[in-house]
């Protein structure tokens, strides 16, 4: 295992980069630490396609930006020595740790408008998150200059969104088009999404919390006989669910955009998405799933197949 090198500051990442960018291509996963097996899927995605002769960064950053007033912002696990030891075992290069001061010198005057993909789902719960996300987003493309950036579909509406700023501003990687690569959500035994925050859960909401799978595999399973199917099943499953406080369910197509009212007009094979966003105690989880309208129940959609 050879350790990556730690840039802590803009300018030592810059420089450190330009050695190795003739090389091979750059490969970024954006996170904000407290990095767990889900993660490691990611990193180890990124060194697949980095190849040997590639250079894997790896960031590690808890952006305030995109925390609310009443949000977890203070109590966010940080856990730097555990992740560095995680980048090192599954092959990173470079793990770029600034601190806040670094990344935002002073207040930004500007920041990326995302739109409206970012005002359903957690934008109706989390006002201005989605801002945060993609500003920071947008700041680690331009210091990384990445060929490939890996974001796991556990936050979907989050990868939708980056899509859609690299789309719309036209941000390209250093020798071409700028690569988003959506990895699938790792999960416990249980069906629980690995997420850094699993782990502010005690062991009786641990167990309430794989309900939020149990019913986006209901709504999948019945959504070869429609979406109305499918809702009523994720309801009937949320209803033997305790501890699990519900925010929303939806069901929507992969792009974020809503389903046509009319069934009829929802054509059988038509790819969806379903998302769940629940509380558990004081801890706010999401949860989504690739679903086929209409579709054949003998086989799961992939993951990645919208
Ligand atoms: O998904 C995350 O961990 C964060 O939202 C990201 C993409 C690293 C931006 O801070």
């Amino acid at each position: 295992m050879k350790a990556p090198v730690i840039a802590r500051t803009r300018a030592d990442l810059v420089t450190l980069l330009a050695d190795k960018r003739a090389a091979g291509p750059v490969v970024l996963v954006p996170t904000m630490g407290a990095l767990h097996e889900g993660h490691a899927s990611l990193v180890r995605l990124a060194r697949e396609r980095a190849g040997g002769d590639g250079t894997v960064v790896v960031s590690v950053f808890v952006n305030p930006l995109q925390f609310g007033p009443n949000e977890d912002l203070d109590r966010y696990p940080r856990t730097f020595d555990a992740d560095l030891e995680l980048c090192g075992r599954e092959g990173a290069d470079v793990v770029f740790a600034p601190t806040v001061e670094e990344m935002y010198p002073g207040e930004p005057q500007v920041t990326v408008d995302p739109g409206p993909t970012a005002d359903v789902l957690e934008g109706r719960t989390r006002p201005g998150h989605f801002r945060g996300v993609l500003t920071v987003v947008a700041k680690l493309f331009g210091l990384v200059g990445p060929d490939v950036a890996i974001f796991g579909e556990k936050d979907y509406q989050q990868l939708v969104l980056i899509r859609q700023l690299v789309a719309d501003l036209c941000i390209s990687g250093s020798r071409g088009a700028l690569e988003i690569v959506g990895a699938p959500t790792d999960r416990e035994t249980d069906g629980l999404a690995r997420s850094s925050r699993n782990r502010y859960l005690d062991p009786e909401q641990r167990r309430q919390a794989a309900a939020l799978s149990r019913v986006l595999h209901a709504a999948r399973r019945d959504a070869t006989y429609g979406v109305e199917a499918a809702l009523d099943a994720a309801r009937a499953e949320l209803r033997t669910a305790d501890g699990v406080d519900l925010d929303y369910f939806e069901i929507r197509s992969p792009d974020l955009t809503e389903l046509p009212a009319d069934p009829a007009q929802i054509g059988p094979g038509t790819p969806a998405r379903a998302l769940i966003a629940a509380r558990v105690g004081i801890t706010r989880l999401i949860d989504n799933l690739a679903l086929t309208i209409g579709g054949p129940t003998t086989q799961d959609p992939p993951e990645g197949s919208n």
